[in-house]
């Protein structure tokens, strides 16, 4: 049995293949729309989300299935004190795949060492998100017809934001890729992917202040937004929110073909001037969500027991 807990967990090939079979259902739904039915997902936040949560139970239900969960650890016996080892035993008895978001990272990982059910990594703290990856990565094998040979800016949270640190992981495999780090120097990407993943693979990367030195040059701009919840004090929060606003003045300096990303939710990163540019890919790329859970949800599964 398979989990999903990092991006790697998925060969270059098996990723290639999730993304063909996204694009086959982004066209065909009509062939999946029972693939199923029988089946129930589970999925267990014990934090806040919109889109990943609600992507994947919109994936279920497209693909027949059920779904069940909670969206808060309030809600659930955590609040009680049960650990997410019990749990995930536990939902092992009521459901046949999981997706678990957890502020603490390496839940899911514990969680997938007890469960008799496919656990996915819907974020554990800021680790990784490799399901907004599997997105990210639709979203630009789509509109940009592959990874190789890519200049990629990532802005804003590089240190605490998971999207980017999973993004990376997954980039770093295509030949020709190159990262422009563009952070304010208290949210640089931390050493450890600095080091055991960039320099360690020789990964060309530069690392700058100013959004507007790196527009010229990029294929991708990836923004972020600074992640509240993982500061230790409002007060630096306050500092930092607003030091990228990518507006239309800015945006005059990228590329005619640049695609614009970001996980979402934005709060002010991006003015909403800039969201009727047509480089503005980001609520496409929540629809790619979608698409790539119904994939990986089929996937599982079917490596699991070949039912699905
Ligand atoms: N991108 C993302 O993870 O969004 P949510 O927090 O709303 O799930």
């Amino acid at each position: 049995m398979r989990h999903l807990m990092s991006p790697l967990d998925l060969s270059v090939e098996e990723l290639y293949g999730l993304l063909s079979l996204a694009n086959d259902i982004e066209h065909n739904p009509g062939k999946y729309a029972h693939a199923c039915e029988g089946k129930k997902l589970a999925t267990c936040f014990y934090e806040p989300s919109t889109r990943t949560r609600l992507s994947f139970e919109s994936a279920m239900l497209n693909l027949g299935g059920s779904v069940l969960g909670f969206s808060s650890a309030d809600s659930s016996s955590a609040a009680k004190g049960e650990s997410v080892s019990d749990t995930i035993r536990v939902i092992s008895c009521y459901a046949d795949i999981c997706a678990i978001r957890h502020p603490k990272e390496g839940a899911a990982l514990v969680a997938s060492l007890k469960s008799s059910i496919p656990v996915i990594n819907a974020g554990d703290g800021g680790h990784q998100h490799p399901t907004q990856t599997l997105t990210d990565l639709l979203t630009i094998y789509s509109l940009k017809g592959g990874f190789s040979n890519l200049t990629i800016g990532l802005c804003g949270d590089l240190k605490f934001g998971r999207t980017v640190h999973s993004l990376i992981h997954a980039l770093i495999r295509y030949p020709n890729v190159r990262f422009v780090l563009i952070s304010p120097e208290e949210l640089r990407i931390p050493d450890y992917i600095r080091e055991d993943v960039l320099q360690k693979n020789e990964i060309p990367f530069t690392e700058l202040e100013r959004l507007e030195d790196a527009m010229p040059e990029l294929d991708i701009l990836y923004m972020t937004r600074v992640q509240k919840e993982r500061f230790f004090n409002e007060e630096d929060y306050v500092r930092m929110k607003d030091f990228y606003i990518l507006t239309k003045d800015k945006l005059s300096m990228a590329r005619e073909d640049m695609l614009i990303l970001h996980p979402l939710p934005r709060v002010n990163e991006i003015s909403v001037e800039v969201d009727d540019d047509p480089r503005a890919v980001y609520f496409k790329q929540a629809q790619y969500g979608v698409y790539v859970r119904m994939a990986l949800i089929l996937t599982l599964l079917k490596w699991r027991d070949g039912l699905c």
